[in-house]
This record gives structure tokens, C-alpha cells and sequence, in this order.
């Protein structure tokens, strides 16, 4: 998303804060992790102190201030409904702006451990990150992130010799373990493109 918008974030502090941004989630209860009922008030504040971690971490290191803002920031909202600070749209980074959608995005697709959301195909996860556009997430990012996808999955990608892998039930096509790439089938890119076409 970064190359997307012509880099407005430092990519060496974007990169870093990629990594560290969640690291605290390591450090919490595993019971927590894996709770399915509602969480305790206190449980609660645990899992709203995790970016403090990665805050904490970088913040021995001066010149990684600008990652260990986006780190801080990753929870921010831009209606405010964010934590730690309640931020607004004006006040968190663009940094902290990208991870929010990305994580998001990857909580909606991937399993997780805490399970705070179901796994989504891909497409409906698009289409819920775009209706939380103006509210949850900076529209100006979420459509960046809308450019990205349509970057990735589209026409542009590059001819690919390796043999062809049938879509899943979603439509997507998964890499053979250890290509290390992810290509979208057929009918996944004619959903997508047609979901676009609505939000466009
Ligand atoms: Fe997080």
C-alpha cells in the first residue's frame, strides 16, 4: 500500500513496525488468546496494552521513533473509537493507518489464534473493510488499499510458468507449498472485479 501512494511512509520504519507492532500479543495469557466468551474488563485492558510492547521495545532506540509511532497508533481509529488514545483521522500517522487495514484485512482472512473474527473470503473481506471506510479507516487509505488489490490480483501481475493449481470453494487459488506465491483464480478475479466495479 506504501508503494501504492508513492511512499509517503519511511519504508525502513513501516517494515519495522510491521514486525514489532503485535509482538506484545506474545506476551499475553495464552487462556486470553484463545478465550471465545466475552472478555473481563481487565482481559480487556490486557488486550488493549499490547502495542505498548513494541512501544516499549523501540523506544530504546531513538531512531525508530516514527515505527514505534505507527506501533502505538495501530489500534487508532479514524471516527475515534480507537485505543490507547481515542485519536482521530488529523492525528494518528499514515503508518499506523496502513497496519490498522492490514491487520484487519489478515484478521478477516487468516485464522487466529483469539479468534476475534471468523475466517472471510477474500472478497467479502474486501468489501468489509470499504464499508468501514470513513469511519473505522482513513478513506483516502482505504482506497490505496483498493489500488493495491486491484494491483495484486489484476491484469498486471506477471506471466507465471508454474503449473496451474484448481481455485478452492472461495475461488482462490493457493500456491503449492513452497512457491512462496499466492495467485487468484479465474472466477476469484471476476468476483473481485465486479465487487470493485460496485465500490468504484
Ligand atoms: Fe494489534
Amino acid at each position: 500500500m506504501n508503494d501504492q501512494a508513492g511512499c509517503p511512509v519511511d519504508p525502513a520504519q513501516l517494515a519495522v513496525a510491521v514486525f514489532m507492532h503485535d509482538i506484545g500479543m506474545a506476551f499475553l495469557p495464552v487462556e486470553i488468546l484463545h478465550k471465545r466468551d466475552p472478555y473481563t474488563e481487565e482481559e480487556r485492558w490486557l488486550l488493549h496494552s499490547h502495542p505498548l510492547v513494541g512501544v516499549e521495545l523501540l523506544g530504546r532506540m531513538p531512531r525508530w521513533r516514527p515505527a514505534s509511532d505507527m506501533v502505538f497508533q495501530h489500534h487508532e481509529r479514524s471516527d475515534g473509537s480507537g485505543y490507547p488514545q481515542g485519536l482521530g483521522d488529523e492525528e494518528i500517522c499514515d503508518g499506523a493507518k496502513i497496519l490498522g487495514i492490514v491487520e484487519s484485512f489478515d484478521a478477516r482472512t487468516q485464522e487466529r489464534a483469539h479468534r476475534t473474527l471468523t475466517k472471510r473470503p477474500f472478497i467479502r473481506a474486501v468489501l468489509e473493510i470499504n464499508n468501514c471506510s470513513g469511519q473505522l479507516f482513513s478513506e483516502r487509505w482505504v482506497q490505496v488499499f483498493n489500488d493495491t488489490v486491484r494491483t495484486c490480483t489484476g491484469r498486471k501481475r506477471k506471466p507465471c510458468t508454474e503449473p496451474a493449481t484448481p481455485p478452492n470453494s472461495d475461488g482462490v487459488t493457493v500456491a503449492p507449498p513452497g512457491s512462496g506465491r499466492w495467485r487468484p483464480g479465474r472466477l476469484f478475479r471476476l468476483q473481485l472485479a465486479k465487487a470493485l466495479v460496485q465500490l468504484a
